[in-house]
């Protein structure tokens, strides 16, 4: 009997349902191109925002409409964030800075361990720096100061930070190089970045792909920015906690 479909038909339909089991999108919008640094695809995750750098796709951005979820209470279980914070070996007079520090889960966790220090919360979405002056407010805390970034500079004060902290945020940087070479200057030779990001050579864990990352993937892009890599914890049950430093004889 013939098939009621073309070959040509057939492909197509093949082509489309591949597309939907490979969690792939076509972005007609976004061009196929490709600078020294970042290449563009129109063919991408629909997670992502068909830009990659070192061949990672960027995840899209966590919408501040989501902000609860960074608030919900299963993380202290998930991400034990007593743990992290005793991993960081804080002395009390730091600068720390928390990058992409949403609702500042973390840096009121940070702002009591440095209490002759402080700790800088930068965000891209004025609406997460609302919801964290709020709870800023609500708290007492001094020591927590809040900057507006854009999404290829974190506005730090040159050579002053101690250490900067990235949870769950670096995966979804639109500019992750321009942005980490920001970061770069603005620590102080000796400084630290800690990276904590989903273990993405582990598929059992329930995040979507673009949300997490290698740790090879990790340490490719923090070299190309000129942070050297020192060590990484495993202690917590589905991240990575990475340790970077600026090494000490870095022009500032
Ligand atoms: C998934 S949330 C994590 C927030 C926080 N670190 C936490 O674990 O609760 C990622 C945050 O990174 C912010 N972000 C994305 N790109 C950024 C950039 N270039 N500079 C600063 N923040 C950024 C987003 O606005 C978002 O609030």
């Amino acid at each position: 009997m013939k098939s009621v479909f073309s070959p040509l038909a057939l492909s197509l339909v093949i082509a489309i349902a591949g597309l939907g089991l490979l969690n792939l999108d076509y972005a007609a919008s976004v061009p196929a191109a490709a600078t020294a640094d970042y290449h563009y695809s129109t063919l991408h995750s629909r997670d992502g925002i068909g830009k990659f750098y070192l061949g990672r796709e960027i995840a899209k951005v966590m919408s501040h409409r989501e902000m609860l979820w960074l608030e919900r209470p299963s993380r202290e279980i998930q991400e034990q964030p007593d743990r992290l914070m005793a991993s960081l070996g804080l002395q009390g007079t730091e600068i720390v800075a928390d990058l992409g520090a949403g609702t500042g889960y973390f840096s009121f966790r940070l702002a009591p361990l440095v209490p002759q220090g402080k700790v800088l919360a930068v965000e891209i979405q004025p609406e997460m720096l609302d919801a964290l002056e709020f709870l800023k407010q609500e708290n007492g805390l001094t020591n927590v100061e809040t900057i507006l970034g854009t999404a290829e500079n974190p506005h730090l004060p040159e050579a002053s930070v101690d250490l900067a902290l990235l949870v769950d945020a670096y995966h979804e940087f639109e500019y992750p190089k321009e942005m980490m070479q920001a970061v770069y200057r603005g620590l102080k030779p000796g400084g630290k970045v800690v990276l904590v990001e989903y273990r993405r050579e582990n598929p059992l864990i329930p995040i979507k792909a673009l949300h997490k990352m290698t740790q090879r993937q990790a340490k490719q892009e923090m070299a190309a920015a000129g942070l050297v890599w020192q060590e990484t914890q495993e202690f917590l049950p589905q991240q990575h906690v990475m340790f970077f430093e600026k090494p000490l004889e870095s022009r500032v």
